[in-house]
């Protein structure tokens, strides 16, 4: 029973021993420090936490002294290089078990920001869809009197222009109709997400011929509904930007990586879900420009002059429908995108 509760808690909790190893912690924690239990089980905190700011002479401190510490804003260097910022409290149980319950500082920071982008995100998709409706309509009557005109039309000098009319009509029509989104509805299909990853790298290959594109997937992630074809739309878009950033920059060597987890106990927006699928899209080029990185999602934000500036809204778009998200971390030299879907839905 007591069992159940901790691995329910959403609170990281870490029991240890009186040298400071590990003897149990709850999957929270797990998720937290990016370990799994079974492979550091007696491990020091300090092998799981390299620069541990102090916190082991904390620990040892309230084991001496029997009094419980709370230590807030600490910053520790996980094993995957991570950096995360935590507030802790520990309590000497005996003298032989310390109790270590931790709580993630920037994951909080961040869950706030992925709300207000999700709220953001329904605002504009709102507007969008409202205004490409009213730009829609009146194309049909232009293309068709254009129609009629061309029909009537001695001279084909005249023919020309009345081409012109309706293939920029066309043309609008395509660019209103990309920026509405998938107008389909989400398929729920079993979709194997390596599957679809290892075709849009067999596209970019072929697309750039030399493009260097690496892959690290975790084969535990279990097939889930959803829409192949969409999600393919989606990732190539996320992909694509990384190659042509890294192009336009000329980066010496172009570097792509694709990598997937499963991420338990995580929480996208304000719901918390068992089991997320992380698709991290990884390259070295430039860096999303600084100035375009708080509406990078929006339609119609591109750096580049050829650039729609669609490709990112409809990802994201996409993602929406799946009940996940897209969030970005750029810097020069490393961008991350990473694609965010829960594995277990609601049944909407
Ligand atoms: N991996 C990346 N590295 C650097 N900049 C990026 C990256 N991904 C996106 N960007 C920036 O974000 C902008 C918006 O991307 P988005 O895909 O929405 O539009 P686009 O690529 O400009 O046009 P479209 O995809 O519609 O052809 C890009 O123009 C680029 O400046
Ligand atoms: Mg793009």
């Amino acid at each position: 029973m007591y069992r159940r509760l901790m691995e329910h808690l959403t609170t990281a909790v870490l029991l240890l021993d009186d040298e400071l190893r590990l003897s149990w912690m709850n999957p929270a924690a797990e998720a937290l420090l990016a370990v799994s239990l079974g492979r550091v089980k007696g491990m020091r905190l300090s092998a799981l936490v390299a620069e541990d700011d102090g916190m082991s002479a904390v620990l040892a401190k309230s084991r001496d002294d029997g009094h419980p510490f709370t230590q807030r804003e600490v910053r520790l260097s996980l094993v995957t290089g991570a950096a995360i910022t935590v507030d802790y409290t520990v309590t000497p149980l005996s003298s032989e078990e310390l109790l270590v319950e931790m709580e993630p500082r920037d994951r909080l920071l961040r869950i706030s920001r992925e709300e207000a982008l999700l709220n953001r995100q329904e605002a504009i998709k709102v507007l969008s869809r409202g205004l490409a409706h009213e730009v829609k309509n009146p194309l049909g009557g232009i293309r068709g009197a254009a129609q009629l005109l061309e029909r009537d039309l001695d001279d084909p000098d005249l023919a020309e222009f009345t081409r012109i009319i309706i293939e920029e009509v066309d043309r609008l029509r395509d660019l209103v109709d990309s920026m509405l989104g998938p107008n389909k509805l989400v398929r729920h299909e079993p979709l194997n997400i390596h599957k679809v990853l290892e075709r849009v790298r067999a596209l970019l290959i072929a697309e750039t011929p030399g493009v260097q594109v690496a892959r690290d997937y975790d084969p535990s992630l279990p097939d889930f509904p959803g829409d192949e074809a969409q999600m393919i739309q989606a990732v190539l878009n996320v992909a694509r930007n990384a190659v042509e950033a890294m192009a336009e920059a000329g980066i010496g060597q172009p570097h792509l990586l694709m990598r997937t987890r499963a991420r338990r106990q995580f929480t996208l927006g304000a719901e918390r879900h068992r089991l997320v699928c992380e698709v991290a899209l990884i390259d070295n080029g430039p860096g999303v420009p600084e100035s375009l990185q708080e509406t990078l999602f929006y339609p119609m934000v591109s750096g580049r002059a050829e650039g729609s500036g669609l490709g990112l809204s409809i990802a994201q778009g996409i993602l929406h429908q799946h009940q996940g998200l897209i969030e970005c971390e750029s810097r020069p030299g490393h961008t991350e995108f990473r694609l965010l879907i829960p594995l277990e839905r609601r049944h909407d």
